[in-house]
């Protein structure tokens, strides 16, 4: 698959790209990250995008080199014909092998683009199967993207150990959190629920466009904390990521959520979201 990478402004094949073995990306997953698309050739919503990766450095207490015009510039000059999936990855840069953020002075950008798969269209029309995991989210840096990903990993070693499409995962008190890279929703009696900030998720660019055409199509949206067990009510379940837009959930754990089918608001919500993104590409 052909794929190029961007490293401080150099753009190569994968096969040439190098870094130190001393960044402290490496050594420390001390790095943050965001995992946008283009549509029509375009980083989608890059501003919000940028506007997370800020907030996410500031936590860390890492500075970006670039600015957000600069790393946009570069996104799009390694940008590869037709749709691209892009992992924009700031590191602390190279330092001493100790925890010391202050022995490294550069932090490095590297911008990888790969041509973007679409995701099987069945899983619009038949729903996926998700599990509930055993890893939990939990720490204040739950909420920000950061390298440190071993949580995601195991969850998804073991959602593939289970045959499952997603995870779920719980926070420390098992309150329902996010999926392993993505947002999840449950409808019941015609409410939209969702995890909010306090329950350690990461706050999906997708699930703000997705909850303002929820009520914009009069739906009710109610964002809190919410038990496992909400599950077994649910009419209808969801989750949203960039890459894979709006996915109906069909079964958890082996069990069909409400008919085992994608429900309507599911398919409402995934239509509405294609159409916002003609008019959403216009934004920066
Ligand atoms: C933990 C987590 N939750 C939710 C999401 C979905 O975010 P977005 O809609 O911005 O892709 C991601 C994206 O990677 C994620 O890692």
């Amino acid at each position: 698959m052909p794929a190029l990478i961007n490293i401080n402004g150099v753009i190569t094949t994968p096969e040439e790209a190098k870094i130190s073995v001393l960044d402290h990306g490496l050594l420390f997953g001390d790095s943050v990250y965001e995992t946008l698309r283009t549509y029509g050739g375009k980083p989608f919503l890059f501003s919000r995008h940028y506007a997370r990766l800020e907030h996410s450095a500031a936590a860390i207490h890492l500075k970006l080199p670039w600015t957000k015009s600069k790393t946009f510039e570069e996104i799009r000059r390694t940008c590869l014909p037709g749709e691209c999936r892009i992992r924009l990855l700031i590191t602390r840069g190279v330092g001493d092998a100790s925890a010391d953020i202050g022995t490294s002075a550069d932090p490095a950008v590297i911008i990888i683009v790969v041509p973007l798969i679409p995701a099987p269209e069945h899983i619009y029309t038949d729903g996926v199967e998700v599990v509930i995991s055993s890893v939990r989210r939990s720490g204040w840096f739950a909420e920000i993207k950061t390298g440190s990903l071993i949580h995601q990993v195991m969850a998804r070693h073991e959602a593939n150990t289970r045959g499952a499409y997603e995870a779920i995962l719980l926070t420390a008190d098992g309150k329902l959190s996010d999926g392993i890279t993505s947002n999840i929703y449950i409808v019941c009696d015609g409410k939209v629920l969702t995890p909010s900030h306090d329950a350690g998720i990461v706050e999906g660019i997708t699930r703000g466009v997705v909850l303002t055409l929820a009520r914009d199509m009069g739906l009710q949206v109610e964002e809190g904390i919410f038990d496992a067990g909400q599950i077994n009510r649910a009419d209808e379940m969801f989750l949203t990521s960039s890459t894979r837009e709006v996915v109906p959930i069909a079964r958890v754990n082996d069990a069909a959520v409400g008919s085992g089918k994608p429900g309507p608001v599911a398919v409402a919500l995934l239509r509405a979201y294609r159409s916002a993104v003609g008019r959403l590409i216009r934004e920066d």
